[in-house]
């Protein structure tokens, strides 16, 4: 079963928790750099009692001791999941992999799924880079490492997959049911189709955080992913 977790991009601690009372089936929640920045760790510790699993989305990017520290910090809190970016390289993502052990699963950003060909190709300064063959190249990378596994957009998942084999976590994000608008998101997906190309969880944002009723949304998506 793929797991649906709700990114919880919301200004405050109060707006996150009054959106998850209306959701009472959620089980998973992303906590990302805005609300961690303002809320702190007493919001995880919210969450966990409310008995849902915590994926801390904060993307470190730094040397392999300051990422390994982070990691560590993220595990005593007991987030289930975190993310690290496979662009800090195989020693960093080594270091964080010993750091989460087992019962925190670490995977790795691979390319944000706000990127087009065009842009990563502007961003790392080669002509020509495809984004699906530089994220099969770091995702085979962060397993390498140690890492449980990656982060996706739907469009590279069944690669990834087929390159990851059937234990990696393949987490994507830019879901969109047919007719939500895409915002910044330029390789989105629907449930279902992120769910055949193989993601171990799907991680959905707006289309939940502004419909009029987000639990008949999460059900939707959830009915998709079963
Ligand atoms: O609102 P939306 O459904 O687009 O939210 C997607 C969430 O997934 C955001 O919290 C974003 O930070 C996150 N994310 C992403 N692309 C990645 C990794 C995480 O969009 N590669």
């Amino acid at each position: 079963m793929t797991e649906l977790i709700i990114a919880l991009d919301v200004p405050s601690e109060l707006d996150a928790l009054r959106l998850l009372d209306r959701i009472p089936d959620a089980r998973w929640v992303k906590v990302g750099s805005v609300l961690m920045t303002r809320e702190g760790p007493s919001l995880l510790h919210e969450l966990h009692s409310r008995g849902l699993k915590v994926f801390l989305d904060l993307k470190w990017h730094d040397i392999p001791n300051t990422v390994a520290g982070a990691v560590s910090a993220a595990r005593e809190i007991g987030v289930a999941m975190a993310t690290v970016h496979t662009l800090g390289g195989p020693a960093m993502m080594q270091a964080a992999a010993e750091a989460a052990g087992p019962e925190l699963g670490l995977v790795g950003v691979t390319v944000l799924t706000s990127h087009s060909d065009t842009e990563l190709s502007a961003t790392l300064g080669r002509p020509s880079v495809v984004v699906l063959d530089e994220v099969a190249r770091l995702a085979r990378s962060a397993t390498a490492a140690g890492l449980r596994g990656v982060v996706c957009s739907a469009h590279e998942a069944a690669t990834v997959r087929q390159a990851l084999g059937p234990d990696a976590w393949i987490v994507v994000p830019g879901i969109r049911r047919a007719g939500d608008a895409t915002g910044d998101q330029v390789r989105v997906a629907t449930p279902a189709s992120a769910v055949a190309a193989g993601a171990s969880h799907l991680v959905v944002g707006r289309p939940i955080l502004s419909a009029a009723d987000p639990a008949s949304v999460f059900e939707e998506m959830a009915g998709a992913t079963a």
